[in-house]
């Protein structure tokens, strides 16, 4: 269902095979060469060696292989060879979370290296008959691995994708860790959460504020030839420095609106903030979730699955003033629905076709307008794909032990990320696809299809309806990992996905200055709150 051609799925499965066997004929044709060197190196020696018995010497010599071993007939080398066959297929296996067959081939692993280790004890070779049902046993799981699309192209990428992501996994350790102190010292968001209640009082004391609000957004808000961005956000600052560079880089400024959406604590400041500050005179309009009447329990499953637990939590938490401490203002809740607004833009923006969604922790650096005229295909999401460098690809998020999802999607199928999309939502109305969305969330109530996030619901809903956008136009990685300084300059959107946001004090160094640049830190509210 739903799917693209291969060729757009998987890209880079025709690719590797040439690779590989290139990289092989050059291995083929080095070691030839070496041994051709060798031989004229030592005349004399070639009258005493033929040169097959020579080579054979030479690979003894080197990698400990005995007769038992280059025998075509020898149980153990078949067992060996099954063995560090299995070795590598377990990897991929745990690495799809197939656990089941997982523990099938380590098990079937651990009563071969038995089998070996009791020959060897007793000095003798297996015999066939005694290894007959440990090889046949061992050729119908590796068989299997085979039906699983675990080949040798998939392999490689896989065990790549283990190797890189164990190097983030390093670097986001030493990242944390060295700045760890410095988190517990200074509660950074302080200085956020004084922002928003200094912008809250400015906005309910100045009357001429929430006027020139109202004149400055009135017109393009709904005018299709515009180019309208969403950012779903309960951070001033951060969606400041969105509005501010994505301004600051336009060419048409006139013609850029943005629509944020925010929940009702940070409502009035947000509004104070874009109508104190202009940017470049683009548009910018802020609603509160708490508006969208249709968002509630009986049309959003989120919602309806939140609701017990929330309920609770309600309780627990003895939620009811509006002094809000600054742990609630990030009230998970919200956080949560506003994250998942991103499945419901077409019904945030009624009379929208195609709308821009940025998210918050990233800034610009280039002119989007091209952006609103790629051609989509008649794709409804337009992302970057992000298998290529990371080798993120859809069995990394997803349950592949569930039927519901081996059934209906690749497992090779590439990722792709949130941050920068370009949405089209006319296609969207007309393919239901916030139906598709309520469909896969419905089927997650008991969350085995995946366990949190945005990402993974969002693979499901939009399988084969992204249309793969150039990389340049969304450049991930800022907030966790080292990124290519050239992706960077490149780059259009640069995304500081990860936990080292630039207006934390984690925030990595060398890209804070890339996001600082559009924040102005002499501003007297930014002053006052000691932001710096
Ligand atoms: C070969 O085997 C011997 C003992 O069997 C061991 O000492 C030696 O390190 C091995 N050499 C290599 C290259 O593995
Ligand atoms: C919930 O949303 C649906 C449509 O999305 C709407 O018809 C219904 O009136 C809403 N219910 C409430 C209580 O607002
Ligand atoms: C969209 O999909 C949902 C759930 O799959 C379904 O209930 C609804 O009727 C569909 N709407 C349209 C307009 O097809
Ligand atoms: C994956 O799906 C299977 C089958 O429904 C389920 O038994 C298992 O618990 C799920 N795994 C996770 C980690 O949720
Ligand atoms: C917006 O960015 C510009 C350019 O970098 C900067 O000079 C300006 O101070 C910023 N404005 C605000 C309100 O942050």
């Amino acid at each position: 269902m739903r799917r693209r051609g291969s060729e757009f799925r998987r890209p880079s499965r025709r690719r590797i095979p040439n690779v590989f066997l290139l990289t092989l004929c050059g291995l083929l044709i080095l070691l030839f060469i070496v041994l051709l060197s060798r031989e004229n190196r030592n005349p004399t020696s070639r009258s005493v060696y033929n040169k097959r018995s020579y080579q054979h010497e030479k690979f003894i010599e080197g990698l400990n292989i005995t007769d038992e071993m280059l025998s075509p007939n020898s149980v153990t080398r078949q067992l060996n060879d099954q063995i560090s066959l299995a070795k590598a297929f377990l990897v991929i296996a745990k690495e799809s979370n197939n656990l089941q067959f997982a523990w099938d081939l380590s098990a079937q692993i651990r009563n071969s290296q038995v089998l070996l280790s009791n020959a060897a004890l007793r000095r003798t070779p297996l015999t066939t008959t005694e290894s007959e049902t440990a090889i046949r046993d061992m050729a119908l799981l590796l068989f299997q691995a085979q039906q699983f699309h675990y080949d040798s192209a998939t392999m490689i990428m896989r065990l790549k994708a283990k190797i890189q992501g164990l190097e983030e996994q390093v670097h986001s350790i030493t990242e944390k860790s060295s700045k760890y102190g410095q988190i517990a010292a200074e509660e950074v968001p302080k200085s956020l959460y004084c922002l928003g209640v200094r912008l809250t009082s400015e906005w309910s004391k100045n009357a001429n504020l929430q006027k020139k609000f109202k004149e400055k957004t009135a017109s393009k808000l709904e005018d299709n030839n515009a180019y309208h961005f969403c950012i779903f956000s309960d951070n001033i600052l951060a969606t400041s420095v969105v509005v501010n560079s994505t301004a600051t880089n336009s060419k048409n400024p006139d013609k850029v609106v943005f629509h944020l959406i925010t929940d009702k604590v940070n409502y009035a400041a947000m509004r104070a903030w874009f109508t104190i500050n202009n940017f470049k005179g683009v548009t910018v309009n802020v609603q509160k979730i708490e508006d969208f009447h249709w968002l509630n329990a009986s049309y959003v499953p989120v919602l309806k699955q939140l609701q017990d637990s929330e309920t609770q939590n309600y309780y627990f938490s003895g939620n009811g003033g509006d002094k809000q401490t600054p742990i609630k203002f990030r009230n998970p809740k919200y956080l949560s629905m506003l994250n998942h607004l991103r499945f419901y833009i077409p019904e945030v923006f009624p009379s929208l076709k195609k709308v821009v969604f940025l998210d918050d922790d990233v800034v610009v650096q280039k002119d989007l307008s091209d952006l609103f005229s790629i051609d989509m295909n008649g794709n409804v999401n337009g992302a970057v794909e992000t298998c290529m460098e990371t080798f993120h690809r859809y069995h990394k998020y997803l349950n592949y032990s569930h039927p519901l999802i081996r059934e209906h999607f690749d497992p090779d199928a590439c990722g792709w990320a949130f941050g920068m999309n370009v949405f089209d939502l006319v296609e969207w109305r007309r393919r239901n696809v916030t139906g598709i969305y309520h469909y896969w969330q419905e089927k997650n109530v008991d969350r085995t299809l995946w366990k949190l996030g945005t990402l993974p619901p969002g693979l499901l809903t939009f399988y084969g309806l992204t249309e793969p956008l150039d990389p340049s136009w969304h450049v991930l990685g800022l907030g966790y990992t080292n990124v290519d300084p050239k992706l960077i300059e490149k780059g259009a959107v640069l995304h500081y996905n990860g936990n080292s946001k630039p207006w934390l004090k984690i925030g990595m160094e060398k890209y804070k200055s890339l996001w600082d640049k559009y924040v102005d830190y002499r501003h007297p509210l930014l002053q006052q709150c000691n932001v710096h």
